[in-house]
């Protein structure tokens, strides 16, 4: 594979994290270059499920099943992430993106196990998600792997197009993250505290590692039509793969017996009991991404998250 060209001069040096300069709604004030200054480790953080009830948000399946589908998603699409990151390193000619590639590198391994860690559950509770997993497996082992018979030019335009995929399924990350973190309606219904810890802890360390795929993409290749064509295929794929997992689950679900089913009024009215993200918020934050001179630090507040990774019960486990 050939190595790539020197890329235009990275934002995030001399870039700002905008919302960094306010006192995040937890957590201390933050410094104004706390971004940059910022290095990426992973935490090894370990969640006992031993008490988890199936429906974590109590009385809530759709709820429940809505976020459950992370599980069935981030398993196999952040180890994919891995092994493309993996495969970008040595085209990045820039010192500090390299260690910020391989931090991401670091936090999406855990991700993958942590998130793992549930499935085994949902098996054990009667809920089989093989069947879903499944086909997640044939996306990104399949159509999404790695070309070894692509060469050249060719096998860089395809490593490019697939870090271009990432950087927009992370830009849905950050916002996840971003929402959790400010998700009072989830404390407020009881939802598992191991479960909101690990919901947490990922979506802290998504929003910390915001910026990393998308500078790796704008070193790479800077094209905003590559940016935009990517994300059009991306963001409604996502949005399928979605919705078909929480039809998955309710119907898998034992407990449920296939009488309720998911519903997008349902949907609305989960949201606006502060259980699952506005559909209206998810449609501002993807219309950002076609801003010409969008940044992943224009969203979400790296302060914030750090605060709450320094108070998470499973990152201070692993920091001790
Ligand atoms: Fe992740
Ligand atoms: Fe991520």
């Amino acid at each position: 594979m050939s190595s790539a060209p020197p890329g235009p001069p990275l934002p995030r040096r001399d870039r700002l994290d905008r919302r960094s300069t306010r006192t995040p709604a937890r957590g201390p004030a933050v410094r104004a270059d706390e971004h940059h200054d910022l290095a990426l480790n992973p935490r090894d953080v370990r969640f006992d499920w031993s008490r988890l009830p199936m429906h974590w948000v109590p009385q809530e399946p759709m709820a429940t099943h809505t976020m459950n589908v992370l599980h069935l998603l981030l398993p196999e699409g952040e180890r994919w992430f891995v092994r493309t990151f993996r495969e970008a390193l040595p085209l990045v000619t820039d010192e500090r993106l390299r260690e910020d590639v391989i931090g991401f590198i670091g936090q999406e391994s855990v991700h993958a196990e942590a998130h793992q860690g549930v499935l085994d559950l949902l098996l054990a509770k009667g809920l089989d998600p093989a069947p879903f997993v499944r086909q997640v497996e044939w996306l990104f082992h399949r159509v999404l792997a790695g070309r070894e018979d692509l060469t050249g030019s060719a096998g860089r335009e395809h490593l490019i197009e697939r870090v271009a995929i990432i950087a927009a399924i992370e830009h849905f990350t950050a916002f996840l993250g971003d929402w959790v973190l400010n998700a009072p309606g989830l404390d407020r219904a009881g939802v598992d505290p191991v479960m909101l810890d690990l919901l947490r802890w990922h979506g802290a360390e998504e929003v910390e590692h915001r910026s990393v795929a998308y500078d790796l993409l704008v070193h790479l290749d800077p094209s905003y039509l590559r940016r935009m064509r990517t994300m059009a295929v991306t963001g409604p794929v996502l949005t399928w793969m979605w919705v078909r997992g929480v039809r998955f689950l309710m119907l898998a679900d034992p407990g449920l017996e296939g009488r309720v089913r998911p519903t997008w009024r349902g949907y609305v009215q989960a949201s606006r009991r502060g259980l699952l993200p506005g559909l209206t918020g998810a449609a501002r934050s993807a219309a950002q991404y076609v801003k010409p001179r969008y940044h992943p630090t224009q969203e979400g507040s790296t302060g914030q998250a750090v605060a709450y990774l320094a108070r998470s019960p499973a990152a201070r486990a692993a920091a001790r």
